[in-house]
């Protein structure tokens, strides 16, 4: 990391006692003059780098190597490769985006199982070497692009537990990892580790043990081959935040530390990575969007009375959708501004309401059915926690274009960024950083995701 200035970061500093929530009212009423109320994110460095803190303190024996296709915005990779991550890239594309940040090769994996033959010669050519198969064609094409590869053999877990589904798309079933592990001997390349991935927005922690458990399996069985394993990667699925009641960080180290002590103890000297994507930027961004339009409807269900009662559905549409911000991103809440009054005031009547995105698609839906009150045409809403697979999934359909991002850190966070990027990963003085730093700051609380949300979970991404 040679450069180290907020404008190369591209971030500007929160001013003294400012949060991430008065710069949202500030730009909305900067805009309410205006016509130009476009939806847009503020994004707080600072919270990635609570969050990394976080990490090291619950789960200080697994390197995390940050999923970059979760949000490849520029200052959040770079804020993630001063802090001294590693990074999980997808392509030459995103290889290229973290070796130009002065990453070393050695902290990046390549973990898509399919690769295609000029990205497989972009690694060899940069010196990247970590890469993740699956099955026997991959072997070959790796063979024939890139001989000096460490490999990591992808096996299918469980993956129940969480709202994204991987294990139908990615992983080898355990039962072909004999032959698959021969094969590769025999084309002399060097199986180094196992890799899983228990599913994305995974829900319990209990995933990670039994996957843990069945990568302990493949190590004694790679040894009956000849393959001495020195490499763990346990993959992303981590929450972006906590929920009440429903799922805890915490919670997650806990069974994956007394996993990882019974299955790879510290004497085993084996190395351990994971890929959390939307555990480092998921509370970093909030986005503004702006309602445009309203329309309501009358429903009449069974049992209305004669008298003519009759329920009312709100529906909003707002400046955002499926086919930018929403695509992936699982609704917990809203909040309407201003930004103090949380959804309803009490005694405040709520009524069902949908909200729709802007495109013309007729499926462009946010959530259904969900109480809020009565709001006009202009007013903002609120959503939370959204830095993960939400910008980056983003596409101009309808040509309306992505919302656009400030970024921002407050100063003193900036000088801590500074500290830990100059110890270097030395875990004594970041375990010091993390007793000082408050952890467990103030961050809007989320309920569950919502039943109504449109497609309750989803196979892949
Ligand atoms: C190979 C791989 N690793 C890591 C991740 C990150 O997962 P998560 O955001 O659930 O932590 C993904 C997500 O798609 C992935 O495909």
């Amino acid at each position: 990391m040679s450069t180290f200035t907020p404008e190369d970061f591209g971030f500007t500093f929160l001013k003294d006692g400012t949060s991430v929530q008065d710069l949202i009212d500030q730009r909305i009423k900067a805009l309410s003059a205006s016509d130009a109320k476009d939806a847009f994110y503020v994004a707080d460095l600072g919270e990635v780098m609570r969050r990394y803190l976080l990490w090291v303190r619950e789960i200080p024996r697994v390197t995390p190597f940050y999923a970059v296709k979760c949000n490849e915005s520029r200052p959040i990779v770079k804020t993630l490769a001063a802090l001294g991550t590693g990074f999980d890239c997808a392509s030459k594309y995103e290889m290229h985006l973290i070796t130009s940040l002065g990453v070393d090769p050695s902290r990046i994996i390549y973990a898509n199982t399919i690769k295609q033959p000029s990205h497989l010669k972009y690694a060899a050519a940069h010196g990247i070497q970590k890469m993740t198969f699956d099955n026997e064609a991959e072997l070959v094409k790796i063979a024939q692009c890139c001989e000096n590869a460490k490999l990591v053999l992808r096996i299918a877990v469980d993956d129940k537990y969480s709202m994204f589904k991987m294990s139908t798309k990615f992983g080898a079933k355990l039962e072909t990892c004999p032959a698959l592990l021969k094969r590769a001997q025999e084309l002399g390349l060097d199986v180094i580790g196992v890799s899983f991935h228990v599913g994305s927005y995974c829900m319990n922690p209990v995933a990670y043990t039994e996957a843990i458990a069945n990568a302990k399996g493949i190590f004694d069985l790679a040894a009956t081959i000849g393959y001495k394993m020195t490499f763990l990667d346990i993959g992303g699925g981590y929450p972006g935040f906590d929920i009440p009641n429903v799922l805890n960080f915490k919670k997650f180290a806990v069974e994956i530390n007394l996993a990882l002590d019974k299955y790879f103890p510290v004497s085993t000297g084996v190395q351990i990575i994971s890929e959390p994507g939307r555990f480092f930027p998921s509370t970093a961004y909030t986005l503004a969007v702006n309602i445009i339009g309203k329309r309501v409807d009358i429903k009449k269900s069974s049992d209305d009375k004669d008298d003519g009662a009759k329920e009312k559905i709100v529906n909003y549409f707002v400046n955002d959708g499926i086919h930018s911000s929403f695509r992936l991103v699982i609704f917990h809440d809203t909040y309407v501004l201003p930004s103090a009054q949380k959804k309803s005031k009490p005694g405040e009547c709520v009524y069902p309401s949908t909200i729709y995105g802007q495109t013309c698609d007729g499926h462009d839906l946010i959530v259904e059915e969900y109480n809020l009150p009565d709001i006009q045409v202009g007013k903002w809403m609120i959503f939370y926690h959204m830095g993960a697979y939400s910008i980056t999934t983003a596409t101009n359909f309808n040509g309306f274009p992505k919302p656009k991002t400030k970024f921002v850190m407050a100063p003193v966070l900036w000088q801590q960024l500074q500290k830990i990027s100059a110890a270097k990963g030395d875990q004594a003085q970041l375990q010091a950083i993390c007793l000082n730093a408050d952890l467990d700051a103030d961050c809007p609380v989320m309920p569950g995701p919502t039943r109504k949300w449109r497609a309750k979970g989803r196979e892949g991404k």
